[in-house]
């Protein structure tokens, strides 16, 4: 388990499952989302994907997953060096949008992949997502190519590099709007 400030991230496991299927059929989620099932026994051992719930303070509100870029030859971030990370995320609970949380949670999740030697971390939101965009380009990641059709829909490209010095570039911690 990593606490990084005020957000929790637990390894997701079996017993989450009922849970993201609810936050999964929220509209503000399915916009953006994929409807396939969350995820079974198989792909929750899938060393590739490094699945999370995250809390702020006791409430879990959020799902993220990383995922190394090199684990799927045809992966539109396999060219990416080694160690980088994908991230893919989701406020599930409709009362925790906008606020901030999603570009402090991200946020922190970042500082914990790049401080273990990723150098950079990609995203891939549908180039419709503006509020998604608008929250990564906060977070220092850069469009680095048009939009692309893949087998996992169609996505802008985002990278986030790691500063030479091991810090990343962008941001004094975001702020929570209340
Ligand atoms: C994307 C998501 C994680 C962002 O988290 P969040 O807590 O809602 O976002 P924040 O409150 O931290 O920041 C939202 C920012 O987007 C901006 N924004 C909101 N709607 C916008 C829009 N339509 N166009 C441009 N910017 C927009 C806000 O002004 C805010 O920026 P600011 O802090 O500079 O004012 C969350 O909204 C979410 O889970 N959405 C549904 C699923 C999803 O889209 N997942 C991402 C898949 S790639």
């Amino acid at each position: 388990m990593n606490t990084t400030q005020q957000y929790r991230f637990r390894k997701a496991t079996l017993e989450d499952l009922a849970l993201l299927e609810a936050w999964q059929s929220n509209p503000h989620v399915r916009a953006w989302w994929g409807s396939d099932a969350p995820y079974d026994a198989a792909k929750l051992a899938d060393p590739r994907v490094d699945r999370w719930i995250v809390s702020h303070g006791a409430r879990a509100f959020a799902y993220m997953q990383d995922y190394t870029v090199h684990g799927w030859e045809d992966h539109h971030f396999f060219h990416l060096p080694k160690g980088a990370r994908g991230i893919d995320q989701y406020i599930g609970d409709p009362e925790m949008i906008g606020l901030g949380h999603g570009s402090a949670f991200i946020n922190a999740r970042m500082q914990v992949l790049f401080a273990q030697g990723a150098p950079v971390i990609a995203t891939d939101p549908h180039p419709n997502n503006e509020r998604a965009i608008a929250v990564y380009k906060k977070l220092g990641f850069e469009t680095s190519g048009p939009a692309q059709k893949t087998r996992w829909g169609l996505i802008v490209p985002m990278l986030a590099f790691a500063r030479a010095e091991g810090r990343h570039s962008c941001h004094p911690a975001p702020s929570l709007r209340r």
